[in-house]
């Protein structure tokens, strides 16, 4: 639990006084649709418990005052010395107030003193949940009506232009507008999302989530080839995007590169499994999710190659453990497995990848059972 006492005194220490009010914007598990948001396609994932917290107010000067509890690291710039690319921890605050100024808002200064449980670089969002949280916190600060999606859009902006890591919308519309017990289908071409409810304890299941403590970065060059190397592939094909394929035969005989065909293969499958895991949630057929998910794995790991092999072994080892389904969720080279599992055994199958960690000479993981959360809003 994040220590909201801790938030405020420290927020009196940096800014003298209480805060106007606390904020926060949850990380997230993507169920499936891995790496298909960039490519105009569909997601399904749902928030967590896990989340930042930013205590806010606004100040009467034009300075932008950030501080980390977890890091005890105090930044401070000047609203009008924002500019993209400076880029330590605090550029995920800050990024959220340039872009809310360079998309034509009025945003004064600000403090904003920040905590979260979300694990970095686990796949997790731990960076659109601050972003999130930071974009609540600033549009009631200082009276901005902008609408749930577009709150998801500025938070993207400054991910990609600011921090500049080219991901997609998958993270922050996630952490903007999930509901507590769903999931959210999103078309991320029309933008459209269906809430679509996942009763898992109902269904006698759990959701485990296992960190395998192998982090990643999407700041790093592999994400951003995976991206490229779809966009000239949708570009060879003559079509806006991958989304696009209407028959994978005919498109795969198109392309002479094996590599890209392996990626194309990767988003058509995946799109077409997210589109029926949707519909399958819609029925309330959550335990036929399970086959989806280790397709979606063996597709991660074969075609689209961002899986390692922390990853690969905790996947194999929930399955041989019991897990109905498992996979790798979020951006890849790392991070964090889900494995769907009977009610009670999530523990149990935890405990199995640990030792087959522990045998294998790796780090010892870290695991928590997920139930889906709220998106970003106030909190106090
Ligand atoms: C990261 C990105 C998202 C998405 C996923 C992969 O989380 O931030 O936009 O591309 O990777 O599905």
């Amino acid at each position: 639990m994040l220590d909201t006492a801790a938030l405020r005194a420290k927020y009196n220490d940096i800014a003298g006084g209480e805060p106007e009010g606390l904020w926060f914007g949850p990380g997230r598990v993507n169920l499936i649709g891995e790496h298909t948001d960039y490519n105009d396609g569909f997601v399904l994932p749902f928030a967590l418990e896990k989340m930042a917290i930013v205590a806010a107010g606004r100040r009467d000067d034009d300075l932008l005052v950030m501080y980390s509890l977890e890091l005890d690291d105090r930044v401070e710039i000047a609203l009008s010395a924002l500019a993209p690319g400076t880029g330590d921890w605090s550029a995920y605050l800050a990024g959220v107030l340039w872009a809310l100024r360079t998309s034509g808002h009025t945003v004064g200064g600000t403090n904003l003193i920040l905590t979260s449980d979300v694990p970095l670089g686990a796949g997790l969002s731990s960076s659109a949940a601050i972003e999130c949280a930071v974009v609540a916190a600033v549009c009631d600060l200082y009276d901005l009506s902008i609408e749930p999606m577009d709150r998801a859009k500025i938070a993207r902006l400054a991910e990609n232009a600011y921090v500049g890591a080219p991901t997609g919308l998958l993270d922050q519309a996630a952490s903007t507008l999930c509901k507590e017990d769903f999931g959210l289908f999103l078309d991320c071409r029309t933008l459209e999302g269906v809430h679509v409810p996942l009763p898992m304890s109902e269904q006698g299941f759990e959701m485990l989530v296992l960190d395998t403590k192998t982090p990643h970065s999407h700041v790093d060059g592999e994400y951003g080839a995976r991206r490229k190397s779809c966009e000239q592939a949708a570009a060879i094909l003559g079509i806006p995007a991958l989304r696009d394929v209407t028959d994978l035969d005919d498109a795969l005989a198109k392309l002479d590169d094996e590599v890209m065909q392996k990626r194309v293969r990767h988003v058509v499958s995946e799109n077409s499994r997210t589109l029926e895991a949707y519909e399958l949630a819609r029925q309330g057929r959550l335990a036929d999710l399970a086959p989806l998910l280790d397709a979606s794995h063996a597709s991660m790991r074969d075609d689209y190659e961002i899986t390692v092999d922390t990853v690969d072994l905790a996947v194999e080892t929930a399955k041989a453990a019991g897990a109905l389904g498992a996979r790798m969720t979020g951006g890849g080279f790392g991070g964090c497995i889900i494995a769907l599992c009977h009610t009670g055994s999530g523990e149990t199958i935890a405990q199995e990848i640990a030792a087959a960690f522990a045998a294998a000479g790796h780090r010892s993981p870290e695991w928590f059972i997920a139930t889906p959360a709220g998106g970003a809003g106030r909190l106090a």
